[in-house]
């Protein structure tokens, strides 16, 4: 193990990181006698862009189910924006501004892209809204607008979700959680399964979002996580196995060493 962590400033009787937008601390997650995540310890800041590797079943999912409340860790905790909200519902962590998307894509294939942006604006909006279709000057409907165009999609927006292609479903699955002002999105493998041009596009829209949005990405692809990461957390065996900047986890002979290892099967 490395001793980076060192720079982790000292327990203050439960005191937080001075606004990290997310801080996890000792966090495990036990399934009967799996420790899916172990013992896990990391502090992003707010803007962060993080990007977290390993190998299948290194426990990054299970890791955003820990943040997003999907799961309740069975230790640990989990702070978002310097609250704890560890035994929080999902839903308190997204009216806190978190956001994630899925491994697996969720879309409703019946609907347009400009629809599908407008129902997830408004689902996550307060509630002033409650005519069912757009009117005219909707303010939901300029924001649903200035999400398709984030994500590359303007030219497909009347569009049905079954007429795209595969990349142009996981951009929409990008825009719609972006609605509502996330302020920390973390996104499960969102270049899994896309062409080498669609990976570019992806790391494009994902570099263009707003600077104060911090995001993780799990990504198998260390050359998308290069360009879209400015610090990196590689996960081996539900634990923390190197944290570092692209640079130094890239050029580390241990990370190496596992890459070739296993990501080759
Ligand atoms: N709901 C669950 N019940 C039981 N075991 C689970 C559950 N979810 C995950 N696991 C186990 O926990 C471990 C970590 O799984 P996880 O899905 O977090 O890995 P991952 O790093 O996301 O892998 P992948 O790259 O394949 O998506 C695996 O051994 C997995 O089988
Ligand atoms: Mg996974």
């Amino acid at each position: 193990m490395s001793d980076t962590d060192l720079a982790a400033p000292a327990d203050r009787l439960g005191s937080v990181s001075a606004g990290a937008a997310l801080e996890l601390r000792g966090v495990t997650k036990m399934f009967g006698a799996l420790a899916a995540i172990a013992d896990v310890t990391m502090t992003v800041r707010p803007g962060e862009r993080r990007a977290v590797l390993g190998s299948n079943g290194a426990g990054k999912t299970t890791l955003f189910n820990c943040v997003t409340g999907d799961f309740l860790p069975t230790s640990g905790t989990i702070r978002l924006f310097g609250e704890d909200v560890t035994r929080f519902p999902a839903h308190e962590r997204i009216r806190r501004g978190l956001r994630r998307t899925y491994q697996i894509s969720l879309l409703f294939g019946g609907l347009s892209v400009a629809d599908n942006v407008y129902l997830a604006c408004r689902g996550v909006s307060r509630g002033r809204f409650s005519l069912l279709r757009p009117f005219r000057g909707d303010p939901l409907l300029t924001r649903a607008g200035e999400l398709i165009e984030a994500v590359h999609l303007t030219a497909a927006r009347d569009a049905l979700v079954s007429e795209l292609s595969y990349g142009q479903q996981r951009q929409l699955e990008i825009a719609l959680a972006l609605a509502g002002a996330p302020r920390f999105v973390l996104f499960d493998e969102p270049a899994a399964g896309l062409s080498p041009t669609e990976r570019a596009e992806l790391v494009s829209i994902l570099n263009g979002l707003p600077e104060h949005i911090g995001y993780i990405i799990i990504e198998h692809d260390m050359d998308v996580a290069l360009r879209v990461a400015e610090s990196v957390t590689m996960m081996h065996n539900g634990r923390i196995f190197k944290e570092g900047t692209p640079e130094e986890i890239e050029n580390d002979p241990e990370v190496q060493e596992l890459y070739l290892g296993d990501g080759h099967g």
